[in-house]
């Protein structure tokens, strides 16, 4: 049985411990690169990339489940990945995110919009 099949197609990222509460952080999930948020409203994975105008959405500020993208103000709902305000139009992607073993774990497939 390989890894993949025995974690449901999950794939490994980050120790629990390297995403305190209130942080973020970047990492590879295959070929995509995906936005951990650790929140008050919980674990959310977004793909890190703003469909503004494609950049980066690691370092925008989040409240209240929203993250704002730091390069023109762009907001999307962290669990739907759907925008908040009209800087943006298209949705995010966003994946499914769990905790086992203390290891953070992502589903590389999108979760349909
Ligand atoms: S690139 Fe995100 S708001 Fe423009």
């Amino acid at each position: 049985m390989n890894q993949e099949v025995k974690n449901e197609g999950f794939l490994d990222t980050l120790a629990l411990s390297e995403l305190p509460p209130d942080s973020q952080k970047s990492v590879f999930v295959r070929t995509t690169r995906v936005l951990l948020c650790n929140t008050d409203a919980g674990l959310f994975a977004i793909e890190d990339r703003c469909t503004h105008a494609f950049q980066p959405l690691a370092g925008g500020d989040i409240e209240d489940g929203i993250i704002s993208c730091p390069k023109h103000g762009a907001c999307f709902d962290l669990a739907s990945g759907k925008p908040t305000n009209n800087v943006a139009t298209r949705p995010v992607k966003i994946f499914k995110v769990r905790v086992r073993n203390e290891r953070i774990e992502v589903d590389p497939t999108p979760v349909p919009s």
